[in-house]
C-alpha cells in the first residue's frame, strides 16, 4: 500500500511537471504575463479578431455564461491558440455592464 502510494505520488509530480512543457512552451520561461497584460492583449485580439465576419459585438451584450459558448463557437473560427481564447474571454468579461 505504502508503496502503491509513492507511485501514485511519483506519477503525480511526473505529470505536473510535463504537462505545461508539452501544452504551453512558453509557459516554462516564468510567469508569461500578468492580468492587466492579459486583458490587454483579449482586447487587441478581440477588436483585431473579431470583427472581421461580422460587426465586432459588444462585450456588455452577453453574460459571461453566454460568452463561454460563443466564445468555444468563434474562437475557433478565429484560428485563437488556447491561450488567446482565455484572453479574450477575460476580456470580453471584464467590461463593466
Ligand atoms: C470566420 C468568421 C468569424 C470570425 C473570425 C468570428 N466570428 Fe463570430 N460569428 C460568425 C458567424 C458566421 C456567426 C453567426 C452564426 C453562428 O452563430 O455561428 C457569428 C456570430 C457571433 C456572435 C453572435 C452569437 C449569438 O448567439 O448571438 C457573437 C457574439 C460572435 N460571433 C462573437 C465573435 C467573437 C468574440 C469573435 C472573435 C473571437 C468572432 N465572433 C469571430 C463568424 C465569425
Amino acid at each position: 500500500m505504502k508503496k502503491f502510494i509513492a507511485v501514485a505520488s511519483f506519477t503525480a509530480v511526473l505529470l505536473a511537471s510535463c504537462t505545461p512543457k508539452a501544452t504551453t512552451p512558453t509557459a516554462s520561461a516564468g510567469p508569461a504575463v500578468s492580468t492587466a497584460e492579459q486583458l490587454a492583449q483579449g482586447k487587441t485580439i478581440f477588436e483585431n479578431s473579431c470583427g472581421k465576419c461580422h460587426e465586432l459585438p459588444k462585450p456588455t451584450a452577453y453574460t459571461s455564461v453566454q460568452w463561454v459558448g460563443i466564445m468555444n463557437s468563434m474562437a475557433p473560427k478565429a484560428k485563437l491558440t488556447e491561450e488567446q481564447h482565455q484572453w479574450v474571454y477575460d476580456y470580453v468579461v471584464s467590461v463593466k455592464k
